[in-house]
């Protein structure tokens, strides 16, 4: 037997018990007469005690030759410790050992596994199997496991079915490249694989399937950010039969489930905000709602008064700042620094401190006397001692840049707290969105969304403005889900082809085998994707979703540890016909 208790379960009721501990040497002291062993196991962390004079001179010895990552086995009995540490579960006991076994060596790790590792990014991610030996990461895969199968628990309970779908694909339309796989039976063709099951789980609606789920990898060639990996996973749904309203409340009672069973947080019912608004109030498709500091437009207040800047502008709007009438010169010039950085792309940023005695001193005071900028408090609703940032520009720039600093605000005046949580359902996206490089509408969600009823008119006179009953979960800023009603009507569906620019050809070339199940009996249908890796962080108070994953990637795509991607012998390329070298 290697062990009758784990690293982390014994107390002082165990006291006398002779026990078998196994696991990992995390630290020893040796101070002469006294020797303490820290050992370690995926449970937590048990003190091991070794006096000299007292223990056995061949557990002296052994004691003596360990090193930390040894992995042994310890025989002895739990006792009461002298000094105790109320910091871990087991640190009323320590065992007073009797018999040790050197189960395996190891070399000295490359960094301490600690919670505070000395360790840098690079170092951890190529030795991630002892990275992972750190209790953070352990926790934070603990805390993945249990909304996994919350998750689940959910999910049966709503008569969904757990279908997997196959990763050998053709490409899928999400908008972002595909990793492509060369067949080496189909010589000169490539599998895609899926940046997310989206055709399938709407054939799985075809075939009957009504409520399908799949906690499924999704693969997408694009550029990395913290909440970005080019494999993460999806908790991906569909159902039969239902209206948005129907998917909204299914998803929302998953989050408030994994909310209440996880965290012990009874969330009250989510909010719902059309897009129009969320971009005309917040500057953003995913506004953190955990502070308000709403957009107010100035352009009445602020144009025609001579300031050009304001008066060339499409948009002047503005923030309120509470309580930040006395920043400091420094501070508001770093706030400038801020907005004018490439990634935000201001010109400028005009304040105005809404002063304690009721007067206003403000960066455009050439242009703007008292009686205006108490126009401006007015409008904005800024009260004394509040602080009012305005940019100002063409219309959709403007919001994004003023997203930006709103955003800053919050984390400045410390209204983002990770353990408050604010969700929030956006609705009513636009269908399309003009693209720039290709000079033609692309679908906003994917093609197989369906408009809105009393805006399918507009899709030839103002295809811009229609809008999809597509919809998004967001919480606390972070983008966790999207989804959409779909379009069951084979119709309508090549009728968005057609404004998606797709010919009959290319249409039936990409999507024929669903357009063609449409031709027998798709029922009306819609889903949702939630982003796991996303929500798992979020859960955990972190924005990036890096370690909530056993192996990620870098900011490069690479694995460090494996050392993928890697080129490949050339008669493997030869064998899947993509030999480099022409051969004669
Ligand atoms: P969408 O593309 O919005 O929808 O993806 C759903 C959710 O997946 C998460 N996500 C990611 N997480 C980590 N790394 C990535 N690279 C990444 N990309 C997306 C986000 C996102 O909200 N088939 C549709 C869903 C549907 O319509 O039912 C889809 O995939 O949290």
């Amino acid at each position: 037997m290697f062990r009758t208790h784990t690293c982390g379960e014994l107390r002082l009721e165990d006291k006398n018990k002779k026990v078998i501990l196994s696991g990992w040497v995390q630290k020893i002291r040796d101070k002469g007469g006294l020797i303490w062993i820290d050992l370690r196991d995926r449970y937590g962390i048990t003190q091991l005690l070794i006096e000299d004079g007292r223990s056995n001179s061949i557990v002296i010895d052994a004691v003596r030759k360990l090193g930390r990552e040894y992995v042994i086995q310890a025989k002895g009995t739990v006792i009461e410790r002298l000094s105790k540490n109320p910091n871990i579960p087991t640190g009323n006991i320590e065992i007073d050992l009797s018999e040790i076994q050197i189960l395996n060596s190891s070399l000295t790790p490359p960094f301490t596994i600690e919670d505070e590792t000395d360790g840098g990014e690079e170092l951890r991610m190529k030795y991630r199997y002892l990275d992972l030996r750190r209790q953070p990461l352990r926790s934070n895969l603990e805390l993945r496991n249990r909304l996994s199968i919350e998750t689940r628990k959910y999910l049966d309970s709503q008569n969904f079915f757990e279908i997997e779908t196959p990763y050998l694909i053709k490409s899928t339309p999400e908008g972002a490249r595909d990793f492509v796989v060369p067949s080496r039976m189909n010589e000169g063709q490539f599998y895609a694989l899926p940046q997310s099951p989206q055709t399938f789980k709407q054939l799985l609606m075809v075939a009957g399937y009504d409520r399908y789920y799949q906690l499924v990898k999704c693969f997408r060639d694009e550029d990395l950010r913290a909440d970005r990996q080019p494999e993460f996973t999806q908790i991906d749904c569909e159902m039969a039969f239902v209206d948005q309203d129907d998917v909204l409340k299914t998803f929302e009672g998953m989050v408030k489930h994994l909310f209440k069973t996880v965290k012990e947080i009874e969330l009250s019912d989510f909010p719902r905000m059309e897009y129009s608004d969320a971009m005309r109030l917040y500057g953003s498709d995913k506004p953190d709602i955990r502070f308000d500091m709403k957009f107010v437009e100035l352009n009445d207040v602020a144009q025609n008064k001579g300031f050009k800047v304001f008066d060339d502008a499409e948009l002047v709007v503005g923030i309120v700042a509470k309580e930040c009438a006395d920043y400091t010169r420094k501070q508001l010039d770093k706030l400038t620094e801020f907005v004018r950085r490439p990634q935000i792309g201001a010109k400028g940023l005009v304040y105005v401190k809404c002063n304690e005695d009721g007067t206003y001193k403000s960066s455009v005071d050439k242009f703007f006397d008292q009686d205006s900028l108490n126009k401006w408090a007015t409008k904005t609703n800024a009260k004394k001692g509040d602080l009012i940032l305005v940019l100002s520009g063409e219309k959709d720039k403007v919001r994004k840049q003023l997203n930006e600093l709103r955003l800053e605000m919050g984390t400045q005046l410390n209204l983002r707290n990770p353990n408050n949580f604010a969700p929030l359902w956006v609705v009513d996206f636009p269908l399309l969105e003009w693209d720039e490089d290709s000079e033609r509408f692309h679908a906003m969600h994917h093609p197989f969304t369906s408009p809105k009823h009393e805006d399918i008119n507009l899709l030839d006179s103002n295809p811009g403005d229609v809008r999809a009953n597509a919809y998004d979960l967001v919480i606390n800023g972070s983008e966790i889900g999207g989804g959409s009603i779909r379009i069951h009507d084979r119709d309508l569906q090549k009728l968005m082809f057609k404004h998606l620019g797709f010919s009959d050809e290319e249409a039936q070339e990409q999507f024929g085998f669903l357009l063609n199940a449409f031709e027998y009996g798709a029922p009306p249908h819609g889903g949702i994707a939630l982003g796991f890796d996303r929500l798992t962080a979020l859960f955990g108070g972190q924005d990036s979703i890096r370690d909530f994953i056993a192996f990620p990637k870098n900011n490069s795509g690479r694995d460090m540890m494996i050392d993928s991607p890697s080129s490949i012998a050339e008669d493997q390329l030869d064998e899947l016909g993509l030999g480099l070298i022409p051969k004669d």
